[in-house]
């Protein structure tokens, strides 16, 4: 696509393969951006660039360590990516065990998964960065309370949040106008919040009628149209932001 909001630029997505990454790099992509998906999986990634259509690239890498983020942009360098104009850090995933069960490798396992990937993926990437680049980070609202979610994810998600604040504040990011803004999500219907599995169906809706003042699951593409708001040319004046999407969730 040649015209859109995002006509030439370049944008990285991590956790492009599923969920709300994959939707978030297909408005994107609709929108004229040329679209990197990152994540563990080569099968899901390889299907994932295949719908998104020709001019996607891929690249398989876990980014729960350091190592792994060091490979994203090692592979972004030898692909020939320059300049990154959009980096939507969003990998991560609702691992924590029952809390009382948790170990130090558990432990270990959710915030590297939702924290350290994150971290290092901006970090990694930084000497990649275009000038006036959106950096997106991936956070949770069950953060802003104690009654959603897992404690230690949140306790990750909120060092998401924490960390959007921080970089935001980098003069190297300042002078060169990177922004960098959080989006927390709060109930997406996505393979990590169990949508599509027949077994959770009704419990989920139930979960969703009675706790979410909107009474609903958020789509994906209702959660893209939030990365999309930061990526593109109408939100320049924006940084170290938290956009909640969450039909009121926590914020009634
Ligand atoms: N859905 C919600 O309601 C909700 C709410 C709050 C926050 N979030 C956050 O939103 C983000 C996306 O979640 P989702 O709901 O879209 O889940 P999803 O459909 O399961 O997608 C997760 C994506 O992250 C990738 N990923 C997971 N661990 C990774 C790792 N170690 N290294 C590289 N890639 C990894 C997955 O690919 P591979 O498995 O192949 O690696 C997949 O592409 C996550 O950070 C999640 O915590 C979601």
């Amino acid at each position: 696509m040649s015209g859109g909001l995002l006509a030439g630029r370049t944008a990285v997505v991590t956790g492009g393969s599923s969920g709300i990454g994959l939707a978030s790099a297909r408005l994107l992509a609709t929108e004229g951006a040329t679209v990197t998906i990152a994540g563990r999986s080569e099968q899901r990634l390889a299907a994932a660039a295949e719908e998104l259509g020709p001019g996607t690239r891929w690249i398989a890498t876990d980014l729960s360590s350091a190592a792994g983020a060091a490979r994203l942009a090692a592979a972004l360098r030898e692909h020939g990516t320059t300049a990154i104009d959009i980096l939507f850090a969003n990998a991560g995933a609702s691992n924590a065990p029952e809390l009382f069960d948790t170990t130090e490798e558990t432990f270990d396992q959710v915030i590297d998964t939702n924290l350290k990937s994150t971290f290092f993926t901006v970090l990694e990437c930084a000497g990649l960065l275009a000038d006036h680049a959106s950096v997106i980070l991936t956070a949770s609202v069950g953060y802003h309370n104690g009654r959603i979610g897992d404690p230690l994810y949140n306790a990750a998600k909120a060092g998401v949040r924490a960390l959007g604040r921080g970089f935001a504040a980098q003069p190297e990011f300042l002078q060169r106008s990177i922004r960098v803004n959080t989006v927390s999500f709060g109930a997406v219907a996505t393979p990590m919040t169990g949508a599509g599995a027949p077994e959770y169906e009704a419990a989920l809706q139930e979960w969703a009628e009675t706790e979410v003042p909107l009474r609903r699951w958020a789509e994906p593409v209702e959660a893209a149209g939030a990365v999309l708001f930061l990526a593109g040319p109408h939100s320049t004046y924006l940084t170290g932001a938290e956009i909640p999407v969450d039909g009121g969730l926590v914020q009634l």
